[in-house]
């Protein structure tokens, strides 16, 4: 092999996820808050400035609309009334802070990879120092991961593309969730569903029953909802369900099909 493509070769290896993630929050993460999201939508809300309306099941935001994906989190919790929610890969923490700010009585949690991360996350919101720690969800379980009723990742697991690793977040997620695990993802990043059910169906995954919904937030955004229990929500029963309506990207639905072609399962149950 020439000297570029063994080059080549090697960083594709280490660096197969979306980001290198040790370089993150200066590589991209604060830029893309200050020149994306902050722009147009307010990332931080101030107690009062958020309304959740049990009527409509929708969030109320005074002014500055927030982003359809944070209205998406804050309207599940709204309807589903977990008595604790842990984010993995909270970033800077912008979103479990307002989790924290709109739900006062719901005990909150934070986790992430990267501890410059968690740095920002504590710099921007003093308010979660004490409830944030490091996290790898790509890791062995770890019995020191605050357990929660529901477990949510907003633009995280879609980012995982290393060897398996996406399966093993998603299987760690399950196991950290008592009841709910939501994904706020790119849903053409990975065959979210059809990964699900392979790792249900092998025993990968630490509930006796899935249900797979469609979660639809009031301003777009749209998510998968795992729950021990049936809800009332529409079911997924594939990915095409879910990826409906959307701009199909080949790129990342052909990385998707080779991400869930990793996969070897199927010992049979004794
Ligand atoms: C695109 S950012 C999203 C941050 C935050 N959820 C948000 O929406 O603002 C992705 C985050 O996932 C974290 N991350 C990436 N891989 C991870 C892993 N294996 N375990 C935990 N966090 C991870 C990164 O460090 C980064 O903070």
């Amino acid at each position: 092999m020439n000297i570029w493509r063994r080059l080549f070769y090697k960083k594709r290896k280490f660096y197969d996820d979306d980001f290198d993630w040790d370089n993150y929050t200066s590589d991209s993460y604060q830029r893309r808050l200050e020149g994306d999201v902050e722009t147009n939508y307010r990332a931080v809300s101030e107690a009062g400035q958020l309304r959740f309306d049990k009527a409509s099941g929708t969030v109320i935001s005074e002014g500055t609309p927030i982003h359809p994906n944070q209205q998406l989190i804050l309207e599940v919790i709204g309807r589903l009334g977990p008595a604790s929610v842990h984010e993995v890969g909270c970033g800077g923490g912008d979103h479990i802070a307002n989790v924290a700010r709109l739900y006062p009585q719901v005990r909150v949690s934070g986790g992430d990879r990267g501890d410059t991360q968690l740095e920002l996350a504590r710099e921007r919101h003093p308010e979660l120092v004490g409830k944030l720690g490091l996290q790898d969800i790509t890791m062995p379980f770890s019995h020191h991961w605050p357990g929660a009723e529901l477990v949510y990742s907003q633009a995280v697991v879609m980012h995982i593309h290393t060897a398996v690793s996406h399966f093993v977040a998603l299987s760690n997620m399950v196991r950290q969730a008592s009841k709910y695990v939501l994904l706020m993802e790119n849903h053409q990043c990975h065959n979210f569903v059809a990964d699900l059910q392979l790792l249900f169906e092998n025993g990968h995954l630490a509930w006796d029953t899935l249900h797979i919904h469609r979660f639809d937030g009031s301003t777009g955004a749209r998510a998968a909802l795992l729950s021990k229990t049936a809800l009332d929500l529409p079911v997924l029963k594939s990915d095409v369900q879910l990826r409906e309506g959307l701009d199909p990207s080949y790129r990342r639905l052909r990385r998707a099909d080779e991400d869930s072609a990793r996969a070897i399962a199927g010992f049979r149950r004794p």
